[in-house]
């Protein structure tokens, strides 16, 4: 596995490349880091690249200047994708906050992108109390850091059982929260409350697309999902038992399947 550290602009983004293959994005959710795809690198690595970054601010990625918009952290990413040399379309593989970003990729990068795994995210953007409730939070950890967020947020992220699966989980998913820098968790919280509403973008998205939900997600619930999907000409949604928000580090067995069998499907096979 190629653990990377690329220096672009203000920021050093912590990076693995790993594998050969049609090209494979995995971008983490918010406000997490890239170790919550860690049941899926080596596994999709098998067939494809896989490049899966920190986003600016969080696990192991640094910057002078935490990122104010969704489109930035776009921006970022397609600069990853440069700095590595990558020449091929990549399918875009995002979690939540990093699904939300897919879209403003889709939108500013349309020639960068052959496909799309939208998980546990949505294309709406937030009613205004969510918003008002996303500025309340930030101003909260910017005054005195993860720590409050982190107790709330866990619990609510994963669906699971056994218990000892659930507190391991969620121990795991506390220190991903804790170690984010606290300046860059509360641009999330803002960058998030004033994203587009990627609704009416759904139509003209002419790739493959796969919707991956999980059927206890109490954060984007599955028939929000399927709603999304029924909007994209060439899209399909599949719901994952048993997992709550997190459903690649919930049901990784199930999640991989899936995932799988849409990356080698006939859209993605290359001329021979
Ligand atoms: C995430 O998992 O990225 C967040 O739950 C997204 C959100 O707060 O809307």
């Amino acid at each position: 596995m190629f653990k990377k550290t690329l220096s672009i602009g203000d920021s050093q983004f912590h990076v693995i490349d790993h594998g050969q293959g049609p090209p494979l994005l995995l971008v983490h959710g918010f406000p997490l880091n890239q170790s919550m795809w860690k049941f899926q690198i080596s596994k999709f690595a098998k067939t494809h690249r896989v490049i899966c970054p920190d986003l600016a601010g969080f696990g192991l990625s640094q910057c002078d200047q935490p990122r104010a918009t969704l489109q930035n952290h776009a921006e970022d990413l397609s600069q990853i994708l440069d700095a590595l040399n990558v020449q091929e379309r990549v399918i875009f593989c995002g979690l939540s906050m990093g699904g939300y970003i897919g879209w403003e990729f889709w939108k500013h990068y349309p020639e960068k992108i052959s496909g799309i795994v939208a998980c546990n995210t949505r294309a709406a953007n937030d009613s205004p109390e969510v918003a008002r409730a996303r500025l309340i939070s930030a101003k909260s950890i910017f005054k005195t850091g993860t720590q409050v967020l982190a107790q709330q947020m866990a619990p609510r992220l994963i669906y699971g059982k056994p218990q000892e699966l659930k507190t391991s989980i969620q121990s795991a998913l506390e220190q991903m929260i804790e170690s984010a820098s606290p300046e860059s968790v509360a641009a999330g919280q803002v960058a998030m409350s004033t994203r587009h509403d990627a609704t009416s973008w759904l139509p003209m998205i002419d790739c493959p697309t796969l919707f991956v939900g999980g059927q206890y997600d109490q954060i984007t619930t599955a028939q929000e999902m399927s709603n999304n999907a029924a909007l994209i000409p060439n899209a399909q949604f599949v719901e994952i038992q048993g997992a709550g928000h997190l459903t690649p580090l919930e049901q990784p067995e199930s999640f991989n399947t899936r995932v799988l069998e849409f990356l080698n499907s006939t859209h993605f096979r290359r001329p021979q």
